[in-house]
Parts: C-alpha cells; sequence; structure tokens
C-alpha cells in the first residue's frame, strides 16, 4: 500500500540562494536513528489509535491551504532595517527545521513500507506536510531575493543519532511545541491586524494543525511503548527531554527579541505562554510535567538566555581563540548550574491527571 505512495520534495527556489546560518547548539539540527529497531516497534497496544490519525492525516485537511494568495503579489521592500534581518532569520530558522521534519520522516516512510504499513504510511503523509510548510516558507524568502538551498543542506548538514525512544519522546515535544509557536501568534496577530506586516501569519490557523495532528500520532505512539512512560527511567528522560525543549525555545525567542517586537509581541510573555501551554499539553503524553509555576523557573531560563547573549558577544569578538575561550567556561558553567537546579526542581506527576486531561 506504501509502496506507491511519493513524497513531493519542497520547492526550491534558485534566486539569492542563501548560505544556511553559521550552525550551533541552537539551530535547528538533522536527524537520524536506528530504523531496524523502529520497524520493529510494537504498537499493537494504541493500533487503532493510531490508524484513526493515519486516516486523519491521509484525509489532507489542508491539501489546497498552501497556495499563495493575491496580497503576496506585491514587493517587500518596505520591510527593511532590522525588521527585514529578523523576519529573514525567523523565515531561515523555520524553514530549516520544517525541512529537518520532513528529511526525518521521508527516510521512515522509505525504510519502514515493507516492515510496518501504519508506521509507514503515518511517516509518509507527515513528510508531506513537512514538505509543504518548507517549501512554503522557501518561498517567502523568495519574496526577499533569498532562498535556502535545500538540496545543499541535504547533502552537507551533519546528521545527529538519536535512539528510536529519543526520536519519539523529542519529535513529540518538537510538533506540540511548534502548533503553540504557531498558534499563539496567529491568535496574537488576528487580534492586531495592524502588527501583520507580511501574508504568511495569515496562514499559521491551518498549519499548525497539522503541527498538531503529528504530535497527536507521536503521543499516541509514546503510549503504545509503556517503557517510555511507567518506570523511574523514564520520569528522568522525561524531565530531561522537557528541560532541553523549554531551554532552547527561550534562548532562541529571548535571542531574537527584535522579531517578535516587529510583530508588536512580547517576547518574554511569548516565551512564558507557550511554554506553559506546551508543558501542560505534554501532561497527555508524558508521566511527569515540569513545575513552570515554581518561582524559580523562567527567572532561571532568563537568566540563561542573559548569559547565552553575552556568550554570542564574545564569540562576534575579535579576541584570539583561547582568550575568548577562557571567557566562556565561568559562563557556560553558569547555564549548567541553571539547568541544573531547574531539573532537579520537583516535577508534577501527570499519570494521576491522565484521564481528565485527555
Ligand atoms: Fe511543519
Ligand atoms: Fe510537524
Amino acid at each position: 500500500m506504501a509502496k506507491s505512495l511519493q513524497t513531493p520534495e519542497p520547492e526550491l527556489l534558485k534566486p539569492g540562494v542563501k548560505a544556511p546560518v553559521q550552525e550551533t547548539l541552537l539551530t535547528p539540527r538533522f536527524y537520524t536513528t536506528d530504523f531496524e529497531a523502529v520497524a520493529q516497534l510494537d504498537i499493537s497496544a494504541h493500533e487503532p489509535e493510531l490508524q484513526a490519525i493515519v486516516d486523519e492525516l491521509r484525509a489532507d485537511y489542508n491539501r489546497h491551504h498552501f497556495v499563495r494568495d493575491s496580497e503576496f503579489q506585491q514587493s517587500w521592500e518596505q520591510i527593511d532595517g532590522e525588521t527585514r534581518r529578523a523576519f529573514i532569520d525567523f523565515l531561515e530558522r523555520s524553514c530549516t527545521s520544517e525541512f529537518s521534519g520532513f528529511l526525518l520522516f521521508k527516510e521512515l516512510s522509505r525504510k519502514l513500507k515493507d516492515r510496518n504499513p501504519i508506521l509507514a504510511e503515518a511517516f509518509h503523509f507527515m513528510a508531506r506536510d513537512e514538505a509543504r510548510h518548507a517549501g512554503f516558507l522557501n518561498k517567502a524568502m523568495g519574496d526577499f531575493n533569498l532562498s535556502l538551498d535545500l538540496g545543499y543542506l541535504t547533502r552537507n548538514r551533519t546528521y545527529t543519532f538519536f535512539p528510536p525512544e529519543w526520536i519519539i519522546c523529542t519529535v513529540y515535544l518538537s510538533e506540540k511545541i511548534g502548533y503553540w509557536r504557531y498558534i499563539i501568534m496567529y491568535r496574537y496577530l488576528e487580534a492586531h491586524p495592524e502588527h501583520k506586516f507580511y501574508p504568511l501569519f495569515n496562514y499559521f490557523e491551518s498549519w499548525c494543525q497539522d503541527e498538531n495532528r503529528h504530535g497527536d500520532f507521536f503521543k499516541a505512539l509514546l503510549r503504545s511503548q509503556p517503557q517510555l512512560w511507567n518506570n523511574w527511567k523514564a520520569r528522568l528522560w522525561v524531565r530531561f527531554f522537557l528541560l532541553s525543549v523549554f531551554a532552547t525555545h527561550t534562548l532562541t525567542v529571548l535571542e531574537r527579541a527584535s522579531f517578535y517586537r516587529s510583530i508588536g509581541i512580547n517576547p518574554y510573555e511569548y516565551n512564558i505562554q507557550v511554554i506553559e501551554k506546551t508543558n501542560e499539553t505534554a501532561a497527555r503524553a508524558f508521566p511527569v510535567i515540569l513545575d513552570t509555576n515554581h518561582p524559580e523557573f523562567f527567572r532561571r531560563l532568563e537568566e540563561c538566555s542573559d548569559i547565552n547573549v553575552k556568550i554570542a558577544e564574545i564569540e562576534a569578538s575579535n579576541s584570539p581563540k583561547i582568550v575568548k575561550f577562557l571567557r566562556k567556561v565561568p559562563l557556560i558553567l553558569a547555564i549548567i548550574r541553571h539547568l541544573l537546579r531547574l531539573y532537579l526542581l520537583k516535577p508534577i506527576d501527570a499519570e494521576l491527571t491522565r484521564e481528565a486531561v485527555c
């Protein structure tokens, strides 16, 4: 069944090809995994739920959504200066992370097609969605005379290996945080249309429903694997994944505060709202969630962001490498100390409330 399916490649634009951003811990990453182990996952405990999500993905509600309307047909020269720079950075980062999802899902679908048809089909449909998202963002970059060379990215990026358990937990979280990022921005701009300086934002409402469905699929997959939630090791890992994703989100949003300010959004409030919502949602999948109401929680994350800005300033300076390194060491240690303190905060048990929030 899945054999005949063909995943569309995101459209590649030629003019003004943009060199990919320099890779740091915070740039979107490309992942690979143990495909054999994924093929062997026993999903029987949640097969009806997974099949229902595959049926929903097949229905392809957003089939006609990603078509550029007449609002795009104009010059965007009026977006200039810092707003233009920050917006292009946002487009590039979003496009790279959508494309990273596309590559992973496409490879999973290809490797699983003869082994695990339900999973293969789901990954095929999710790759289709991510290809559309990346292609749409790349076309938006075209409006600013730039495009990401996605072929070059495919060939030259380094791939980080994650075992299937990590892939399931981290992709689940990244889909759900992606949902909240898009929908919160959409709702804000709907209420404040004067800040909507480019029509891309109009597409986020239906777009984020794709991410939500992807997240639901990963939730069902995660719950079909009891070893991912019914023991103390899983609880420790989940806290680590949640904190990593929330810390990365904070550093990324606050480092790009000028973009959020350009659309009238307070980056601190946006960061808090996205993290709180994602944490609440994660209670449906994970055995524990983090105590985001603890007074230290956002204070320490924001301090990490302040330190991160100082590290970036040192990186950008003309000092010799060794001087940069020596100046960065105490700052990196300070970030580790904050994250460790956050990791050790008492988590909230989500197993007890699962039935109530599902
Ligand atoms: Fe996406
Ligand atoms: Fe997605």
